[in-house]
């Protein structure tokens, strides 16, 4: 089991237990656990609308791809600890991880 914690959009902390699966991205995760996550380009890491910032654990995550790199620059709010949800697989790269989710741009 993977173990994480997650800072929903109203500012809620829950502690999450996933089961690894390399197939699944943590976005259509979290929408599995009824998170709110609108995820407008479907997963493909064009809208932006799954970003969310890791606030610890990440150096433990699979470096980022262009396409999300490129997409994250179009969000005026992205830090240094900016990812896509949907660019994330459900592995033990997310464990013990402390993710918070931001609002969406427009
Ligand atoms: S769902 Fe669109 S970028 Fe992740």
């Amino acid at each position: 089991m993977i173990q994480l914690t997650v800072i929903d959009r109203q500012g809620q902390t829950n502690e999450l237990q996933l089961v690894e699966d390399e197939d699944v991205n943590l976005m259509e995760t979290l929408k599995n656990h009824d998170y709110e996550m609108r995820a407008t380009c479907g997963g493909l890491a064009l809208c932006a609308d799954c970003h969310c910032l890791i606030l610890k654990g990440q150096e433990q995550l699979a470096e980022p791809q262009d396409d999300e790199l490129m997409t994250l620059e179009s969000r005026p709010d992205a830090q240094n600890n900016s990812r896509l949800a949907c660019q994330l697989r459900v592995n033990q790269g997310l464990q013990g991880i402390l993710l918070q989710l931001t609002n969406y741009s427009n």
